[in-house]
């Protein structure tokens, strides 16, 4: 079972849809978003599209692999949502966070959304501190 934290439009979706796990579950904070991921996905099968925040989505035990790409960058409270991502996985489990680095804010064109970059160190001590073992940083 996957779960990719900030679905987007379904980009990392469709490739992981296409390994073949058994169920998929994207969350996204955005309905409008949602939309468009569930008609670029409507071929797919076992997948599950869930308008959530991170912060307030809390099954525990439930993920053998969770992915978040491009989406921390959007989340303030960092901390709490690793928490959140650590306790979903079953035990011994795999996550794999995407991020880059950013400015504050990303500019599309007609508005403006606040960013919320840190730095590698501080992921690496907040993964710590969460709970993680860290196997790869690239
Ligand atoms: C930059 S997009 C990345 C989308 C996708 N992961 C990709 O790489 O194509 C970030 C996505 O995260 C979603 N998002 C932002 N904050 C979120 C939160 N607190 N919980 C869930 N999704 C969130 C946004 O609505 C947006 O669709």
């Amino acid at each position: 079972m996957v779960l990719d934290v900030g679905v987007g439009i379904g980009r990392i979706a469709k490739s992981i849809v296409n390994e073949g796990y058994q169920y998929f579950i994207g969350i996204d904070i955005s309905t409008k978003i949602l939309d468009i991921v569930g008609s670029n996905l409507c071929t797919c099968s076992n997948i599950e599209l869930v308008m959530a925040d991170i912060n307030d989505f809390i099954p525990t035990d439930t993920f053998d692999l969770t992915c978040s790409v491009l989406t921390s960058l959007h989340i303030e409270e960092k901390e709490k949502a690793l928490r959140i991502i650590f306790h979903s996985l079953e035990d011994n489990r795999l996550f794999v966070l995407s991020v880059s680095k950013d400015d504050d804010w990303f500019d599309y064109g007609s508005r403006k959304v606040k960013l919320h970059p840190i730095e590698l160190e501080e992921y690496v001590c907040i993964f710590l501190s969460t709970g993680f073992q860290i196997q790869s940083l690239q």
